[in-house]
Formats: C-alpha cells, sequence, structure tokens
C-alpha cells in the first residue's frame, strides 16, 4: 500500500494568513544584527486550536532556515523529547522570539526591547494563546523569558491562568560552556537539574496526549532524550532526515561574508540509502 504521509498544513486560515501576508522585514529587523537574508521563519506545530502548549524558543538557525519551521535541529528535538515526557507528542505550537536568525550573540540582547519586534510577536502569541486550549508556555532561554513577560503585560487575564516553564535555552549548556571556559559536562549536568526542576508542575498543568514518563533527567543527555520532530510539523514534501537527530545543515566558509551566506546540507549518512555508485 503507497505510504500516506502527513505534512504541515500552513497558513492558509486567519489570523495566520494574515500575519505571513505582513511580517516585519530589514526596516524591523536591521540586517547588521538579524540573518534576514534567509528570510522569516515563523513557526512549528499546530495553528488549528489543538495545542495544548506553547513553546517560545529564541532564534531560527541553520535547520530552521532550510526547512522553513522552528526548532527542527539539535535544540528542537531536545524540546520534542522534554514534551514527550509529558506525553506531548503533537498537540504544540512553536514561535520564536524573533522572526530571523540573531547574527552575533550581542544581537539578541540588543533588540530584546524593540517596540516593532515585540508587536508583531504578540499578534501570533495573542492568536495562540488567548482563548484557546493551551494551558502552559515554555519560554527557552532568558530571551524568551523577557518576552514572555512582556506579552503577558498586555494580555494579563489570559497570562494569569497560564502555567509558565522558563527552563534554561536547550542549548545553553554547549553556549554557557564556550562562553565560560567550564567543561560541558558541568554546565550540561546543570541545564538538565534545570529542566528536571520544571518537568512535574509542567505536566501538572497540561492535559497529556499519551503516557507521560517523568523520570528526571540524568547529569549527561541519554539517548531517548532527543526526539525526532514528527512528519506533520514540516512542509510537504520534506525529507525524512530533515527530522532526525543527526545534523544535516552548517554554516561554511572561510570569511565572515562567506560563512554568512552559505548553509551547507549534507544528507547523514544514516540516510544515505541509495544503491552503492
Ligand atoms: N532553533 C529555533 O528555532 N529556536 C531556538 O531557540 C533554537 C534553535
Amino acid at each position: 500500500m503507497a505510504v500516506v504521509h502527513q505534512s504541515c498544513v500552513g497558513y492558509g486560515a486567519e489570523p495566520f494568513a494574515s500575519l505571513v501576508a505582513d511580517y516585519p522585514g530589514d526596516d524591523v529587523y536591521p540586517s547588521a544584527d538579524f540573518r534576514t537574508e534567509w528570510g522569516p521563519v515563523f513557526h512549528r506545530g499546530r495553528l488549528d486550536g489543538s495545542a495544548r502548549v506553547l513553546v517560545l524558543g529564541q532564534d531560527p538557525a541553520t535547520h530552521e532556515a532550510i526547512s522553513r519551521r522552528i526548532l527542527v535541529g539539535e535544540a528542537g528535538q531536545r524540546v520534542q523529547g522534554l514534551l514527550a515526557k509529558i506525553g506531548v507528542h503533537t498537540a504544540y505550537a512553536m514561535v520564536n522570539v524573533y522572526l530571523y536568525s540573531v547574527f552575533g550573540q550581542a544581537a539578541g540582547s540588543r533588540h530584546a526591547k524593540d517596540a516593532a519586534i515585540a508587536a508583531y510577536r504578540h499578534r501570533w502569541l495573542d492568536a495562540l494563546l488567548v482563548g484557546t486550549d493551551v494551558t502552559a508556555v515554555v519560554a527557552l532561554g532568558d530571551l524568551a523569558a523577557t518576552a514572555y513577560a512582556a506579552w503577558a503585560r498586555t494580555q494579563p487575564a489570559t497570562a494569569g491562568s497560564l502555567h509558565l516553564a522558563a527552563i534554561r535555552h536547550p542549548t545553553y549548556a554547549e553556549g554557557f560552556a564556550r562562553a565560560s571556559g567550564k567543561p560541558l559536562a558541568e554546565t550540561t549536568a546543570s541545564q538538565l537539574a534545570n529542566w528536571n526542576d520544571h518537568l512535574g508542575d509542567l505536566a501538572a498543568h497540561v492535559t497529556p496526549e499519551g503516557p507521560t514518563d517523568l523520570t528526571p533527567y540524568a547529569a549527561t543527555w541519554g539517548p531517548t532524550d532527543l526526539a525526532p520532530i514528527p512528519e506533520v510539523d514540516l512542509p510537504p514534501g520534506a525529507p525524512a532526515w530533515w527530522r532526525d537527530v543527526d545534523a544535516w545543515a552548517t554554516r561554511t566558509g572561510d570569511d565572515k561574508q562567506t560563512k554568512r551566506a552559505t548553509i551547507s546540507v549534507v544528507v547523514p549518512k544514516g540516510a544515505r540509502t541509495w544503491p552503492a555508485l
């Protein structure tokens, strides 16, 4: 029997049709600080009212620039694993603080309070949170926590009814190890301890779609802690390896210009199923 594929149905219904029709460009997101040349990446997950959890990430990276959905690479697979623990497999929606990939670490903080960036983001958050079945928000990292707090001030009634899990960003450990010189093992253990701190409360505020497994994270990532991205989350025809844990998109180039202009996409070894050449 033919395989029946699932795919993201996109942005046909309002208010999402309008949101993707009039997104902010370089006038709001300066290209010195954002990789606007790769276009905006809007969301991942359910826009049909079936979401129970909203994940607020930071900004899209290489895998997201290619797949046109957010939180698809390593960070996304870690979040997917967290949601799986609380029994949520597809009943979520995800948006980022920024539509475009941040260029340079400091740029993210520099624009944390930009009114025009926030105004557009608030339209998405209103659409996904006000009068919907979402009961909990997972904010990934400090920028997401700040952005959520700014939105919450505009919608105090809705925000007051939502559980907020403001957890460390899924790639906090790598970033903090690089910045501080601390061993990655130490920063990873600290990140996972932080996620453990939030796991029980988060689970208590979300109706699961299936069984939960609230086994705490160990001090390091375990083999089942990352989960692949569901097929239904990606645009039609997306190759299966886009959803796998193996990385497949990296910025390459010998100088800054080339590196900003280039994302190399390589089919992971495990997905090279063609006959031997
Ligand atoms: N990819 C995203 O889309 N968001 C993040 O926060 C990290 C990676």
